[in-house]
């Protein structure tokens, strides 16, 4: 999986775009619930007033006020507070136009003592006992300024047993009180101040909407273009594999990792660059807020340790079938291939059924196993609910109890109840996903494989450079064996073929002559032996290079989706019109591309169903003869052939190697094809039973005599 991040490289602008943004996010998510606490504190039980000072008072309270102030306490009320009269522009508008008191601008909180002082002057003239007329009572204080004393002790004794957070409220109410009686409308101020801190908020909100958007844009584009490189990589190497590569992996599994293991990769990959940042984030700097309030956090502990253990139950019953789900897929895969592949071989024998039976097995395993995983996370989703209600349930109820003795405000534990929320669901979130990367990891460490199987066929460091011109070929006592096979399956083959010559091989089935032709354009490498063209191994030139003076046709024909012209375009896409058309006359498909609708511009589907088998082989031989090559390959190419057309065709070909000097390998199971060949090798399991030309190897060699007696007994009956 690590592995799998280098690919994030060079997108590391985007990702530290995201990073930025998802920090941006949270950040602003966050601010939101503190904003909420302020509305329903300060805004809706406060009315909109946020410091226990006022900020102005009535010159009549203020003469009140004087009583329990010392002298240097009212020095220092009158350096915070200026009086303001009617006339004044700071005045405020709706008051009756007596004088008031205003703070000076840009000045301190004025002392505790005056904050004090302003508290009690206030609660006397409410009258709160009701047993003393206020004006008395000032009467009083101004005939005895002494009483101040005995009163403030009072006071002091009555507040003895407030919180802090009821002594403020009880500050604000006053506050509140001191503006009715200014004349100012405390409606008005809370609703301003609501609709405030509401649109700040909505702000807030739509900044961090925006930077999600961003974010999540940027990850999935950064997650889409990283697995299109993966992509890229995989089949880049995969095209460098050997026969021997593929067999390890097979053809379904190799789809599998491009396609299904990407996609898994690119999930992982767009929900780490957005979650796995966000949760963490989120999660702990909600941890961080809520730990202002201690005696709930606990609760909030015991239910992150609750998750946890689910997580690790979960994870323990579900990644070990994660593993096998990759593989199951696989199956499928492979199952599909080859039905569809093989459907014509299928419905000839009737085997349909079997063959449902056998893609249903593969189906329903893997639909049972993805049942069974999904029945788990069903499982787990409501029991995550469950808790998180629970939680929801016990902060309030916890957090109502605090309300009541005064200790929190309902505000802060609305607030505490959403960061406990965020805290909640960001463990969810990094434990969902810890369950995820194991199964990603299952699919990166599949595309690694296949990323780090080095080709068992690879260039040398210092390649040398191909000789130009037509080359001697030499088979210098060549063996080699596939791997892992237990034997040989050529034996100390040695021949040499100058240019312009044709080599033919004969045998039976399976005696190597496909295997023996395939080490030419490396293949397969020898196993013992060279393989020298020009006098040098050809394991010291580069594979491009040896292959682009190769025409080769292999045994079985393969034609590319596309038009007849692109087919033979493989070849060479420079090839002019003149080659083309020389190509298609000398391999006999001439005539019946003439006669097609189009032409050489004929479509021709995919694999080439919508051509005859033998007009496939005859485009193949024309796309090998597309390309200046120094070597022609026909691997068995003429045997679909009628003997009419194959004798045509190497008439042709004949007469074309003359001008070109080019060497050709002939594999041909007819005598007749290749009885004219400069030289004829006689193959017999692998080994050389014979070689030369045609009239020797009649009177030498026992193999070639027994296969020409029995084709032209054959051929005497048959015709
Ligand atoms: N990829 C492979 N891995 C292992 N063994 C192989 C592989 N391909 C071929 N063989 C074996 O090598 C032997 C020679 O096969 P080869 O294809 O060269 O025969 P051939 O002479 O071309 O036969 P035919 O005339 O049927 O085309 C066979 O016995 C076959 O079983
Ligand atoms: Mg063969």
């Amino acid at each position: 999986m690590i592995k799998a991040m280098r690919y994030l490289k060079p997108f590391w602008l985007s990702v530290i775009a995201i990073i930025a943004l998802v920090f941006v996010q949270v950040q602003f998510d966050l601010a939101l619930p503190d904003y909420m606490s302020r509305i329903v504190t300060y805004g809706i039980q406060y009315g909109g007033i946020t410091s226990p000072q006022p900020e102005m008072i009535s010159s009549e309270t203020v003469s009140h006020m004087k009583y329990f102030m010392s002298e240097s306490e009212i020095n220092d009320f009158e350096n915070t507070y200026q009086p303001v009269s009617a006339s004044d522009p700071s005045y405020p508008s709706e008051a009756d136009g007596s004088e008031v008191w205003m703070k000076k601008e840009g000045s301190e909180a004025a002392s505790a003592a005056v904050e004090k002082a302003f508290m009690i002057a206030s609660v006397l003239s409410t009258n709160p006992s009701g047993e003393m007329d206020p004006a008395q009572l000032w009467a009083s204080l101004e005939a005895n300024p002494a009483m101040a004393q005995n009163i403030m002790a009072m006071a002091d004794e009555q507040l003895e047993g407030y919180t802090e957070d009821n002594l403020k409220a009880l500050k604000i109410m006053m506050v509140r009180n001191e503006y009715n009686l200014i004349g100012i409308n405390t409606e008005k101020l809370q609703n301003d101040f609501i609709l405030h801190e509401g649109l700040i908020m909505l702000g807030i909100a739509l900044c961090a909407s925006l930077a999600a958007m961003a974010s999540s844009f940027l990850a999935a584009r950064t997650a889409t273009g990283a697995c299109r490189n993966m992509r890229d990589d995989i089949f880049t190497r995969v095209e460098s594999f050997s026969s021997e590569e593929f067999s390890k992996f097979s053809t379904a599994s190799l789809i599998t990792r491009t396609t299904n293991d990407v996609q898994q990769v690119q999930q992982i990959i767009t929900m780490m660059l957005r979650i796995v940042l966000f949760a963490p984030m989120m999660g702990f700097t909600s941890l961080f807020k809520v730990l202002r309030y201690k005696s709930l956090a606990a609760v909030l502990g015991w239910a992150v340790v609750l998750m946890i253990v689910l997580m690790i139950i979960t994870y323990t019953v579900t990644i070990p079938k994660f593993r096998i789900v990759q593989q199951m897929v696989d199956r499928l895969n492979l199952v599909t291939r080859e039905q569809l592949e093989g459907m014509l071989v299928i419905r000839a024998f009737n085997n349909q059924k079997t063959e449902e039976e056998r893609f249903d097995k593969a189906n329903s395993d893997l639909t049972k196993l993805n049942i069974y995983l999904n029945r788990v996370m069903a499982v787990i989703s409501p029991v995550m609910t469950f808790i998180m209600s629970a939680v929801s349930i016990l902060i309030i109820w916890i957090g109502a109890n605090q309300v009541d003795i005064g200790a929190m405000q309902i505000g802060d534990m609305m607030a505490f109840l959403q960061y406990a929320t965020h805290v909640l669901i960001s463990f969810m979130i990094v434990a969902m996903i810890f369950i995820m990367i194991p199964r990603s990891s299952v699919s990166a460490k599949r595309i690694f494989e296949v990323l780090e199987t080095e080709p068992s066929i690879h260039d040398p460091k210092n390649p040398k450079t191909l000789p130009a011109g037509a080359q001697t070929i030499t088979f210098d006592h060549v063996s080699f064996r596939y791997p892992k096979a237990e034997m040989n399956v050529l034996e100390d083959i040695s021949f040499t073929a100058k240019p312009g010559e044709t080599v033919a091989f004969i045998g039976s089935t399976g005696s190597g002559k496909s295997t023996l032709i395939n080490l030419l354009p490396r293949f397969f490498d020898v196993t013992e032996g060279a393989v020298r063209y020009g006098g040098v191994d050809i394991r010291e030139f580069t594979q491009n290079d040896l292959r682009s003076v190769i025409g080769y046709v292999p045994q079985k024909g393969v034609l590319f989706s596309g038009t007849v012209e692109s087919n033979l375009k493989y070849a060479d896409e420079n090839a002019s019109e003149e080659t083309l058309r020389r190509a298609l006359e000398v391999s006999q498909a001439a005539e019946f591309v003439d006669r097609m609708e189009h032409g050489i511009e004929e479509p021709i589907s995919q694999g080439g169903t919508n051509v005859s088998g033998g007009q496939k082989q005859r485009l193949s031989i024309a796309r090998a003869l597309s390309k200046d090559a120094r070597v022609y390959i026909f691997d068995d190419t003429f045997s679909a052939l009628d003997y009419q057309t194959d004798a045509k065709l190497r008439e042709a070909l004949n007469r074309m190697i003359r001008e070109t000097k080019a060497t050709v390998f002939i594999v041909a199971q007819r005598i007749s094809t290749i009885m004219h060949a400069d030289r004829i090798i006689v193959l017999d399991q692998g080994r050389i039973a014979g070689q030369g030309k045609h009239e020797e190897l009649m009177k030498t060699c026992e193999v070639y005599q027994e296969i020409a007696y029995s084709q032209l007994s054959q051929e005497e009956l048959g015709v």
